[in-house]
Formats: structure tokens, C-alpha cells, sequence
């Protein structure tokens, strides 16, 4: 079998270890060969392959980013783009495709997978926003790198008596703001699933000084808003998937509060820092497991299907199980972050 393999989309840590174990196993034990696609869809479009062998493969397990590149090119954009796609896949003599993505990678490779092309999906995304699996690889990593920034603006917080607030990743979900909010002590987290009440927000932070505390740390998701507001956060730009580019809502938050509570206000962004380097333990065993899940799938035949984490176990459901519909924070993780607001 000639399994290819692409990652599309933002880049997260553990595409590498996905890459890596797809090689590994399939070619040692399933005798398939294995090609790359650079670039996301851009790489099946332009037929722009590398090869993926056992020795292209070595070393890359704990290594950030994507040894193939990644872009957020949608076929289904393009004129002719899903025959093209077709053609090019039967040209290169593709039997299976392993398509590594978020919801709009994993959208086309569904889509694909319904006009007949073999598709197998591996769900990946540091916003953890997928259906169907109960974590994506990347994730983790990403409260990590969030979880240590706040445990540092905490003590520059305590330091200058000031309101810190700290955006994080979270286009349509709150994920990493409320496993790193929990995890790093945060005064208060604010995503994309609860629109905030700012005049709450700010007597919030006001009670917690009046009791003493001289400092004060806000979470926010980059796609929080305040209720009943539009999306303050947008700039306008779209990509290929119509997505708008977020990043912003800190700074209107920092003249808000500072003005509303007199204390005052900085605020950091973190941004790509949260998508790049190695990936913690869990992501690597993840991906790993992932990889090995997703050409086993394919040597069954179990095309249209998606890897996916239930409990601990690996199992394999509909592609667009993932991608019907957003998984958004439960009430109850963030009923718990809540027992620590104020
Ligand atoms: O989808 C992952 C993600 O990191 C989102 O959290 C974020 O909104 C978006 O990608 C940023 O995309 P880009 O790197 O294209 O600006």
C-alpha cells in the first residue's frame, strides 16, 4: 500500500511524533510506503511530495512544528480544486491519505472521504476544540507553556501591585484558558463560551483587593467578548477557511479595567509562543499512539474514519464526528475554575 500523509492548518506540537510513528509502523510492520505532502492541501494540489522513510524519520519524535510543513490551503476554495486533488492523489498512486488536522483540515479530508477519495483522520489542534476525541495532541503542551507564563506574571503582578491579564490561544473555545487558569491560580478566566460582564469582572478584582491582595491575574481566551458585544477582537483579515485573525481582546480589557478599578493593568499576549517547540510527554505518547492507530486504520481499510481518545483507549469514529460540531468547555470544569475567581 502507498499510504500519503499531510498536515494542515496551525502547526502544534506532536505532528512530528504522528509523522514518525505513521513511518515507522507502517513501513516495519505493514510493508506500505509512505510519502509526504508539503504543506497541507497546497502540497496535493501542486503535487509537491517528500519522501518519508524510516532514516527521513529519525529524530524528529520530540522535535516542534512539522518536518512537512503545514499551510491552511482549502481545496474547496480553489476552481476545481477536489478533482484536482483526485487526480493528483491517483498520479502519485495514493491508496490511502492520512490527513492530520483541525476542523477545517479534517472538514476537506471529510468531504474528500465522501466523494470517494480513502481518507483516514488524525485530530490535532492546540485549542482541544475537536468532537469526538476527549484531547488532541498539542493541547497540553500548550497549558504548559501557558500555565509557566502565568506562574511568572504572577510574581511581576505581586511585585508592582498590579492587574496582569494574559490572553491565550482560543479561537472558539476556552480550553487552554481554563486548564492553564486553573493550573496557573488565575483571579479569573474569561472564554469564548460565557461572554463576560465586565462591570462583574472589575468588582470582582475590587473585592479581592479589598481583602488584602494587591495583584490580581486574568485569563482570557483570544475569542472571548463581552456580552452582548461584537467580536472586539477581529481584524478584519480572513483565510482561505473564512476564519478571522483574533488577537486583541487583553488590550481592550487592560484600559478597561484600569479605568473602571483605578489599579493598574498590563496586559501579555502570548500567542504563537503557545504553538512552537518540543511537546510535553502526554502530546508525544499521544501522537505517537495516534500515528500507529491511524495506518493500522488505513491497512483495514477503515476509511472516512478518524482516529480519537475515549477514557484511555484509541478508538476510531466518523471524520465528521470531529467536525460537526465544536467541543465546547463543560460547565463543570468551569463551574471548578470558578470556586478560585476573586
Ligand atoms: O487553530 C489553532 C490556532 O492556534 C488558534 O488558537 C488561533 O486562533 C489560530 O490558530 C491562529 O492562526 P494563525 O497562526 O494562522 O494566525
Amino acid at each position: 500500500m502507498k499510504i500519503g500523509i499531510l498536515t494542515g492548518g496551525g502547526d502544534c506540537p506532536g505532528l512530528n511524533a504522528v509523522i514518525r510513528a505513521v513511518v515507522r509502523k507502517g513501513i516495519n510492520h505493514h510493508g506500505h510506503s509512505v510519502v509526504g505532502f508539503r504543506d497541507g492541501w497546497r502540497g496535493v494540489l501542486d503535487r509537491d511530495t517528500q519522501e518519508l522513510s524510516n532514516a527521513a524519520t529519525a529524530g524528529i519524535l520530540h522535535r516542534g512544528g512539522t518536518i512537512l510543513g503545514t499551510s491552511r490551503t482549502n481545496p474547496y476554495a480553489v476552481d476545481g480544486g477536489s478533482e484536482l486533488v483526485r487526480r493528483n492523489l491517483e498520479a502519485e498512486g495514493i491508496d490511502a491519505l492520512i490527513v492530520i488536522g483541525g476542523e477545517d483540515t479534517l472538514g476537506v479530508g471529510n468531504r474528500l472521504s465522501q466523494e470517494g477519495i480513502d481518507v483516514i483522520g488524525v485530530p490535532k489542534t492546540i485549542d482541544n476544540d475537536l468532537g469526538a476525541t476527549d484531547f488532541t495532541f498539542g493541547f497540553w503542551t500548550a497549558v504548559q507553556v501557558c500555565t509557566d507564563a502565568i506562574d511568572r506574571l504572577h510574581t511581576t503582578a505581586e511585585s508592582h501591585n498590579r492587574v496582569i491579564v494574559v490572553e491565550v490561544m482560543g479561537r472558539h473555545t476556552g480550553w487552554i484558558a481554563t486548564y492553564s487558569g486553573i493550573a496557573g491560580g488565575a483571579d479569573a478566566i474569561l472564554i469564548p463560551e460565557r461572554p463576560f460582564d465586565l462591570d462583574e469582572i472589575c468588582s470582582l478584582i475590587a473585592q479581592r483587593h479589598s481583602r488584602g491582595h494587591n495583584f490580581s491575574i486574568v485569563v482570557v481566551a483570544e475569542g472571548a467578548t463581552p456580552a452582548g458585544s461584537e467580536d472586539l477582537a477581529e481584524q478584519g483579515e480572513t483565510d482561505a477557511f473564512g476564519h478571522a485573525r483574533l488577537g486583541g481582546i487583553a488590550k481592550f480589557l487592560e484600559k478597561e479595567i484600569e479605568q473602571r478599578t483605578t489599579f493598574e493593568t498590563r496586559m501579555t499576549i502570548l500567542g504563537h509562543v503557545q504553538r512552537g517547540g518540543t511537546p510535553v510527554a502526554f502530546d508525544r505518547a499521544l501522537a505517537t499512539r495516534f500515528g500507529v492507530a491511524a495506518v493500522d486504520a488505513a491497512s483495514n481499510g477503515e476509511f472516512g474514519k478518524m482516529v480519537a481518545l475515549r477514557g484511555s483507549a484509541i478508538v476510531t469514529v466518523p471524520i465528521e464526528d470531529a467536525t460537526v460540531e465544536l467541543k465546547l468547555v463543560d460547565s463543570s470544569l468551569y463551574e471548578t475554575a470558578e470556586v478560585f475567581f476573586g
